[in-house]
This record gives C-alpha cells, sequence and structure tokens, in this order.
C-alpha cells in the first residue's frame, strides 16, 4: 500500500494563503498607521530604582502594546539619566521640552528634584508623572500637571498614629532627614499624633550628608531624654547606618520601641543581614499589596529579563515603586490615545533668541487635553485598581510588619474604616492590640 503524502487540498490551500496575506497586509496598516508620542524619562541610573523604574516602564509599554495593537499612538521614550543632583534633572527636563518636544515627563526619581521640574512642567503644560516623589510637600505646588501615581508619605500617618495609641505611649520623637522628602511629612505626622493624644517633644534632623560621628552624637543626646519611642523618616541606606549604630549603643533594647516608615519598610527584603540583625523589633508600615497572578508573573518575568539582558544592574529586587512605574506607563500610554495626541505640536511662544534663556520653550498644544485624559484613566493595574483623585493615587489599607530576621512578619493591618485590625476582610478579629503587642515584646526580647 502506497502512502498518500499528506496534502492539501487546493481550496483550503488558497483561503489559506488569501487570509494570511490579508492577515500580514492588515498588520502591516495597522503598524504603518501608529504615531508616536515622545514622551521623557527623567530617573537616576545610578541607584536601583532608577534602574527598576525604566526597566518597569518598558516591559509595561511592550506588555501594553502586545495586547493592544489596534491602538494608533505608541509612546516614544527618550530617557536622561539625571544622577542624583537637583540640577542634572532640571537640565534633563529642560533639554527634553526645549529639543525633544516631548508631551509628557515621567520622572524625575527624588522628592528633593521634583520641585524645580513641577514648575518647568506647569509652564509647558506637559504633564510630570512621577512614581516615587512621595513628600506630601511636593501637593502645595498646586499645578495641574503634576500626577503622582504613587501615594504621598502622608498617606501612613493615621497607621502610624495608630499603633502608637495602640501601645498608649504618650511622647514619640521624629528622627528625620533634612531634605524635601524628609521633612515633607513630619506636619502632617505630629498632627496625626496630636490627634491621638501624644506629644513630639523633640524632632531630631539628620543631614543626608551625616558621618557616623554626627549620628552617634545625635542619638547620645537622645539618650538623655525620657521618651523611649522614635518614628525614624528617611532614606534607607542612611536608616541602615542608623540602626547599625543604635545598635552599638544599645538603643535597640526592649527599653525602647521604633517604627519606621514605608520607605524604609520597602527596602527590608534587599538590606544587609548584619543591618537586619541590628533592627530586631522594629516595627514598619507599609501599603497592602493585594496578591494577584497578573502580580505574581510579572514579578518572575521581571526577573528573568533582568538576569538576562543586565547582569550588572544593582539589585533583582522589584518592589512597589516598580509597581507604580509600570502601571504609570500604562496609564500614560491610556491617555494619550484617549486624548488622540495625533498632531502634537508645541506652539512656540515667548521664543527667545537667547539659547540659556530658561524660557525658551514652548507649551504643548496637547497638555490640556493629555492631563484630562490622565485624571480620569482607570484600569486594573499591577497594584489594584488604577485610579487618581486630584492627581494622586488614593490610600489603599496599610500593612503592619514586624523585624523578626531577614525579611518582615506581617503582624496586622491598618484600614481608614476600621484602625488596626489583625486581617483583612475579617470583622470579628478587629482587636489586634492584645495581639499585637504580645508579639512585639516577644520579638524585642529577641533582639
Ligand atoms: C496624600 O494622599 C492622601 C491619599 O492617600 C490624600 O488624602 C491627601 O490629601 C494627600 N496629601 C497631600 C498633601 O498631597
Amino acid at each position: 500500500m502506497v502512502n498518500k503524502p499528506p496534502s492539501l487540498d487546493i481550496l483550503s490551500l488558497f483561503i489559506l494563503i488569501i487570509s494570511f496575506n490579508v492577515f500580514t497586509i492588515n498588520r502591516a496598516v495597522a503598524q504603518k498607521a501608529t504615531v508616536p508620542v515622545r514622551v521623557g524619562v527623567v530617573l537616576d541610573m545610578d541607584h536601583y530604582v532608577g534602574q527598576m523604574g525604566l526597566n518597569c516602564i518598558s516591559i509595561a509599554l511592550s506588555d501594553f502594546y502586545a495586547t493592544h495593537a489596534y491602538y494608533k499612538t505608541r509612546l516614544l521614550l527618550t530617557n536622561r539619566d539625571s544622577k542624583k543632583d537637583v540640577v542634572g534633572a532640571a537640565a534633563a527636563a529642560l533639554d527634553l521640552l526645549k529639543n525633544v518636544e516631548v508631551q509628557a515627563i515621567i520622572g524625575p526619581f527624588s522628592s528633593v528634584q521634583e520641585k524645580f521640574m513641577i514648575n518647568l512642567g506647569d509652564k509647558a503644560h506637559v504633564p510630570i508623572i512621577t512614581f516615587s516623589a512621595t513628600s506630601p510637600s511636593l501637593s502645595s505646588i498646586r499645578s495641574p500637571y503634576f500626577i503622582r501615581a504613587a501615594l504621598n508619605d502622608s498617606s501612613q500617618v493615621q497607621a502610624i498614629s495608630a499603633i502608637i495609641q495602640a501601645f498608649g505611649w504618650r511622647e514619640v520623637v521624629l528622627i528625620y532627614m533634612d531634605n524635601e522628602f524628609g521633612e515633607g511629612i513630619i506636619p502632617f505626622l505630629t498632627d496625626a499624633l496630636e490627634k491621638v493624644n501624644s506629644r513630639v517633644p523633640y524632632r531630631s534632623v539628620i543631614p543626608s550628608s551625616a558621618t557616623d560621628d554626627q549620628i552617634v552624637a545625635e542619638l547620645y543626646k537622645l539618650m538623655t531624654m525620657q521618651t523611649r519611642v522614635f518614628v525614624v523618616h528617611m532614606m534607607a541606606t542612611l536608616a541602615s547606618r542608623l540602626f547599625t549604630i543604635a545598635k552599638q549603643l544599645g538603643m535597640m533594647s526592649q527599653e525602647y520601641a521604633w517604627i519606621i516608615t514605608d520607605g524604609i519598610t520597602y527596602e527590608l527584603n534587599s538590606m544587609d543581614r548584619s543591618v537586619i540583625e541590628s533592627m530586631l523589633g522594629v516595627i514598619g508600615v507599609q501599603p497592602y499589596i493585594p496578591n494577584s497572578q497578573e502580580l505574581e508573573n510579572f514579578t518572575i518575568r521581571y526577573q528573568k529579563k533582568l538576569q538576562q539582558n543586565n547582569p550588572t544592574a544593582l539589585s533583582l529586587n522589584l518592589n512597589i515603586f516598580g509597581l507604580w512605574a509600570y502601571d504609570s506607563a500604562i496609564a500614560l500610554a491610556i491617555a494619550v490615545e484617549k486624548a488622540r495626541v495625533i498632531n502634537a505640536a508645541f506652539l512656540k511662544a515667548n521664543i527667545s533668541r537667547n539659547s540659556t534663556d530658561l524660557e525658551a520653550f514652548g507649551v504643548s498644544s496637547t497638555g490640556p487635553e493629555l492631563i484630562r485624559a490622565l485624571s480620569t484613566t482607570t484600569f486594573r493595574g499591577l497594584l489594584g485598581k488604577f485610579k487618581l483623585v486630584d492627581g494622586q493615587l488614593q490610600s489603599p489599607p496599610y500593612q503592619i510588619v514586624n523585624v523578626v530576621g531577614p525579611g518582615a512578619r506581617v503582624v496586622g493591618y491598618w484600614t481608614k474604616e476600621n484602625g488596626i485590625v489583625r486581617e483583612l476582610n475579617f470583622a470579628k478579629h478587629q482587636y489586634i492590640l492584645h495581639f499585637q503587642v504580645q508579639y512585639w515584646i516577644h520579638y524585642m526580647a529577641r533582639g
């Protein structure tokens, strides 16, 4: 018996060829028809949050356009490394506005750099979208073009004051860094503490560039005071040094209580073991991130991609700033399409011949439409529902953690509606207080 070679009859082959052609033609048309929309990204690439942010933004856009091929617009990124300083960020933003004529800027990295950039965006009608500048003082600039796709630091003050109230602590010393980021939270925190009848007898301001000797001197001063409860708000790198020294001075013993704000809590996973050992017993707060399949998949993909493409990456850890960066990029992609930023042009108003003139950039004609679209864009992001109110994300429940070794253990939650609870969505567990005190004492004793 002769085997018949496998074959398609002529008609199906014909249909297959036709539909294949139609498909490729459609795709080609779709791709040709897309309009690039220039977007600047200003981040400090010497910091792992800057690197993480850029990686997350580029993964977000390739994910998004893969599933939204029918979109007419495509964000086209121009990156600028701002380094750490304010001037670097300002120069980068100015260059992007004047020479690249970007329609929006994502960045900058820090609250210290943000102020000037918000003013530039306001003048040029170009949305400035940050996923990492969290100082609440930035809100006071009141620019309609400033979008904070992150939580401002004052979102957590009620969670912190609820902890203080639960323990019945009457006095609290605030230890913070002497810059925009460090100081921004202080008025809000002091108010929240007042509301739970807790006083702030002393504020300890640590210079961003403090030497170990300066930190030692400041901690000695604190040791002479009555108050044994501290809230620490500073960049994690400075906090690591502070806690290492506090441990050496015997200030991490049972007599003292330490609470850290979210910026430090996020970093607990990536701190050195020796630092974590000096931080045993510390209580931290951070926004609660609901688990989802998308988030799990993304975390795995992110680490794989980093290992393949960027073996020199400063850190493989992904934290909330990366997730905010991812969601910001998608929000912007949706808004740009919604606002039909097709014939985007800068109106060359107030042009000056002087090339060093800071004002020599135009005003974006699409800015007002784009910012309106961004403000009303909602979708399901990696962190749950993405929705801006007054240009900012809204406060989710907070998680309360206790440092008990590498990583931290979740000991409770705080919600606006119910205060401190042991578990989310379980009304019957609303008495966390007793449980939590026991945990805390247990681990302080170990530490
Ligand atoms: C900070 O964010 C919260 C929402 O989490 C908001 O209610 C508050 O008005 C914001 N504060 C500032 C100063 O931006």
